[in-house]
């Protein structure tokens, strides 16, 4: 039982003294309504709420927020609702990857600067994981991560609709001609089932299913679907834990560790999941001043099995993993691989929390002899256009372009690729290699999901439905293809990705993780010297910011300065 002084909590600095000051913080509450009894010796919950009516995905969030409310008061807590930025991927431009630094800033001065004894961060949508992840480690204080729950699954016609997934197959066949605007319009209406995140395994869900294997959430938060009633429930069990951990004091420090971080990675490999997660685990090690390098990630990619068959690269959507046991019951099936006795905000550890899990479909949470895939699910390519790494998702790709050597199809930039992809005298074929550059963290500026190139019309019309396609930008969880992503350093940074040019010869041979340029080391040199300025750091704002201190993608784009944490900073109360 943890010692119960209620003047050990943190708030107890702002309510407890008998001072002017204190005065003022306990008038004020009195002035909301609240009697002593209400908050005096009591920890203070902070329900840090993304909710908005620009994220689409967190719509459900204003009733949930009031379930962890429920939960607080349970557990003898004083809830606070606080808003926090919300980063909708939807609706947002040019890219959310912007503002997750901006969200993780925000999380971290909210805790800090308030009498907050342990909050509750409700994210989903893709950023507002990571991003409030982040902000919580850096300010350490007791924290815990309700994930907004996938959407149902989606059904038009006899066919069952994954999120992003569908949409970019349906648009091809769209381009290709064999797709009629009613159909379009049917797709339209049908592929947002209800309130929630993606129900593909794209990064909202596989975020949330890193952050439920790190211990930052409560077993089976991962993949309860956002509108059903357990996710209801799981919102006040939240909030009762939440109460409890401001009594333990139980902060990231104590249970965030390299081999908490290792289990996260190796669950996004076992889902066959985001390749954002890599970006973003690197950024979250980063707040706990654990080195994440690439390296470490292709280790464990070599041994990691991809057991969960969900889409993009499986079959089945997150409706479909939630009945057939969850996450626990997945992670189950890898007790040997993981660091079973990392704490969890559940109080114990991993082990205990997935012991006895029980897979209910062994063709949704395959066996480990029958893998969707044996290992590298997500590999990462070294050579001389990455001389920092680029990554694939090779169990998304045709295998038969795994390795692959073709003239380069380059474009400078987004608009560009636009203008030009579909255009009838573009001299592309299926060999050839499409490059998108400016994509990048200060290319775009953002890092934005541009990875997946769409293929040009007349390749659709002919057949094609994959060619290698190479980038310094990020792709959605929710796409696939032959995608050779985040590559560093990219071009905007003068990176070499920024002096290929059309018809250079690119190889990429995923088996021995290379990608390389076939152009000589002068001829390198010669078109670096003629290479133009690099771009200017805008004027003003956030832009400045943004483009003064954001890391490259093998770094993991957190702002320089954030590294690292400061507990204990905030404020003096005087
Ligand atoms: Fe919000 Fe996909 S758009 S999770
Ligand atoms: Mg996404």
């Amino acid at each position: 039982m943890p010692d119960r002084d209620p003047t050990q909590l943190r708030s107890h600095r702002w309510f407890g003294p008998d001072d002017m000051r204190s005065f003022g913080h306990r008038s004020r509450l009195k002035a909301m309504g609240f009697d002593d009894i209400d908050y005096q010796d009591r920890p203070v919950v902070a329900i840090l709420n993304t909710w908005s009516e620009l994220n689409t995905c967190h719509s459900h969030f204003r009733n949930r927020a009031d379930e962890v409310r429920r939960g607080i008061l349970q557990s003898g807590g004083f809830p606070v609702e606080v808003p926090v930025m919300s980063l909708g991927e939807m609706l947002m431009k040019p890219t959310t990857m912007l503002y997750r630094n901006l969200l993780a800033m925000e999380v971290e001065e909210v805790l800090r600067c308030h009498p907050i004894d342990s909050a509750v961060l409700m994210g989903g949508c893709d950023k507002t994981v990571p991003a409030m992840l982040m902000g919580a480690i850096s300010a350490d204080i007791p924290s815990i991560f309700l994930p907004a729950g996938p959407m149902l699954s989606a059904r038009w016609k006899d066919v069952t609709l994954g999120s992003g997934s569908d949409v970019w197959k349906y648009w091809d066949e769209r381009l290709a001609g064999n797709l009629c605007d009613q159909d379009w319009k049917g797709i339209e209406n049908c592929i947002g089932r209800s309130a929630g995140t993606c129900m593909t395994m794209g990064t909202a869900s596989t975020m949330a299913c890193v952050t439920e294997a790190m211990g930052f959430s409560l077993p089976g938060a991962a993949a309860t679907p956002a509108v059903v009633a357990e996710h209801s429930r799981l919102a006040t069990r939240t909030g009762r834990r939440a109460v409890e951990m401001a009594w333990e004091q139980l902060k990231p420090s104590t249970f965030m560790t390299a081999e908490s971080i290792d289990n996260g990675l190796m669950t996004s490999l076992a889902i066959g999941g985001s390749t954002n997660a890599i970006v973003h685990l690197i950024a979250i090690a980063g707040r706990l001043e654990i080195d994440l390098t690439l390296e470490r990630f292709d280790e464990l990619s070599r041994v990691t099995p991809m057991i969960g068959d969900i889409r993009p690269a499986g079959r089945y959507l997150m409706e479909d993993f939630y009945n057939a046991g969850g996450l626990s019951a997945l992670l189950a099936r890898l007790t040997d691989l993981l660091n079973t006795d990392c704490t969890t905000v559940s109080g114990v550890t991993l082990g205990e929390q997935i012991r006895g899990a029980e897979v209910i479909d062994d063709q949704i949470i395959r066996t480990r002899d029958n893998p969707v895939a044996a290992s590298g699910g997500t590999c990462l390519l070294k050579g001389n256009l990455a001389p920092n790494g680029c990554v694939i998702k090779s169990v998304a790709a045709d295998p038969k372009l795994l390795s692959h050597k073709g003239p380069a199809i380059v474009f400078d930039d987004y608009p560009s690729m636009k203008e030009r992809i579909h255009d009838p005298d573009l001299d592309v074929t299926a060999d050839s290699v499409l490059i998108l550059r400016s994509a990048g963290p200060l290319g775009a500026p953002g890092f934005p999901e541009w990875g997946m190139l769409p293929l040009p019309k007349k390749l659709l019309e002919a057949g094609v439905r994959d060619m290698v396609r190479l980038s310094d930008a990020r792709m959605s969880g929710t796409s696939y293809g032959t995608c050779v992503l985040h590559i560093a350093p990219e071009s905007a940074a003068g990176g070499p990705l920024s002096l290929v040019k059309d018809g250079d010869q690119i190889e990429i041979n995923v088996p021995q993780r290379t990608i390389h340029w076939h152009v000589s080391d002068e001829e390198i040199e010669s078109r670096r010297a003629a290479a133009p300025p690099l771009k200017a750091v805008p004027d003003r704002g956030y832009s400045q910011l943004y483009a003064k201190h954001v890391t490259q993608a093998d770094q993991g784009c957190d702002f320089d300065f954030l590294a690292g944490r400061s507990p204990g900073q905030e404020p003096g109360i005087h």
